[in-house]
């Protein structure tokens, strides 16, 4: 049963639970990443430039970016032991539950130890979690092992060239970068906020990253992407959209990929993905899924003023890509990781045990019955 979070409370919406200087969400400033507008990030930059600012407070230079990336290359590799733990796990999992155990068995075989080793701990988680993915998928498909260590040294390039077997083409590889990018931070979001309150503890960064992918991987969150494709396929024709939106409103289900607990009135992420899936549905010659789309878009703003969040163009975009459904919100975290080991630095930096206070609503105090009363 869903627990209601408490109207006077509200899943603490509005509250500033700390500061931080990495991200601004919902503010007059827009979205942007250590200052950078993510419109600039998303037409300009790779991944890796955005994962480095968001790492180290600035933009790379030409030298720093290429460094940058062939760490991550040469972090690729994945520990015997680890491969063994990923065959044990069945092909009927989630991708989110095989990226959860992956992070947290390769904190076992490679603990952080002391903190002023967590930057290269952070690298070799994100260059750690893609093969650990992909390595699981082919393996639980058909038993193949894959070798992980080489191919494009860009995460988008390798991602996509490791799932699929050929190298992208650029329409696509771009997409992946934009999407890999306006994934990659959003301020005190829920698997953010609970990588920091794990970090706060002064427990270390696997732990903080495993317990993140955890907050991440509901449909209310990161999910979303995964259940906004089950939702668009409902639909093989476009004249069915809007009686099957209206009726399911009238059913108060959720639109997954709408609304958002900051944003008013639109996502900035929404509008640079969407034009990623207008391309990448043109060139497929795709008649339908895109149309769909934009037919829930106008149904859910004429209704409810509801918007899509990054969420419901991404499922679009990666459908495009030919991305298993269940990989979309893997993806996520493959871009994630930058920003939840961001906030785990800024924490420490800083640190104070995040330790709320709840408002009690139990029973009064009762008298304590032993257990031949109680029958
Ligand atoms: C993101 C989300 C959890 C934010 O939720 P929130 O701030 O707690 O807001 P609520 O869920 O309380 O919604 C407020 C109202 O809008 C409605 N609403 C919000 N999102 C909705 C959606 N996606 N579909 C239908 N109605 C929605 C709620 O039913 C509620 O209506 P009511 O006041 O008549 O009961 C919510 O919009 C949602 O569940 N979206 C779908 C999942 C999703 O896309 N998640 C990814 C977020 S980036």
């Amino acid at each position: 049963m869903p627990m209601s979070g408490g109207a006077k409370y509200g899943g603490l919406a509005g509250v500033v639970a700390g500061n931080t200087g990495i991200c601004t969400v919902g503010t007059g400033q827009g979205l942007t990443y250590r200052g950078y507008a993510i419109e600039d990030l998303a037409e300009h930059a790779c991944f890796e430039e955005a994962a480095y600012l968001l790492l180290n407070d600035g933009l790379p230079s030409r030298q720093e970016l290429e460094r940058f990336k062939s760490d991550l290359k040469d972090r690729r590799h994945l520990p015997q032991s680890l491969k063994l733990t990923l065959e044990q796990i069945p092909p009927s999992a989630h991708p989110m539950d095989v990226l959860r155990t992956g992070c947290s068995a390769l904190g076992c075989l490679e603990p952080e130890g002391d903190f002023s080793r967590q930057k290269e701990a952070a690298v070799r988680l994100l260059a750690c979690l893609p093969p650990m993915l992909l390595y699981w998928h082919h393996f639980s498909r058909s038993g193949k092992r894959i070798e992980t260590v080489s191919g494009p040294d860009s995460t988008a390039g390798y991602f996509l060239r490791l799932l699929t077997g050929h190298a992208p083409d650029d329409p696509r590889l771009r997409a992946m970068e934009a999407s890999l990018i306006l994934y990659a931070e959003h301020e005190f979001n829920a698997s953010t906020f609970t990588a920091r309150t794990i970090a706060s503890t002064l427990s270390d960064i696997y732990s903080a990253v495993t317990g993140a992918i955890g907050a991440l991987r509901g449909p209310l969150h990161g999910g979303a992407n995964e259940a906004t494709l089950e939702l668009i396929r409902r639909f093989d024709r476009l004249e069915d959209v809007e009686p099957g939106i209206l009726d399911a409103l009238k059913r108060k289900e959720k639109i997954m990929g709408f609304g958002h607990r900051v944003y008013t009135t639109s996502d900035p992420r929404s509008v640079i993905i969407k034009k990623h899936a207008r391309r990448l549905s043109r060139e497929a010659g795709d008649t339908l899924l895109y149309a769909v789309s934009e037919r829930i878009e106008e149904v859910m703003w004429r209704e409810k003023k509801l918007f899509p969040n990054l969420d419901f163009y991404s499922a679009c975009v990666y459908h495009f890509m030919g991305i298993p459904s269940s990989l979309f919100t893997p993806i996520f975290v493959l871009s994630r990781t930058a920003g939840w080991a961001a906030h785990v630095f800024e924490q420490r930096a800083d640190n104070k045990l995040i330790r709320p206070r709840a408002e009690y609503t139990g029973p009064q105090p009762r008298k304590w019955l032993p257990l031949e009363v109680r029958g």
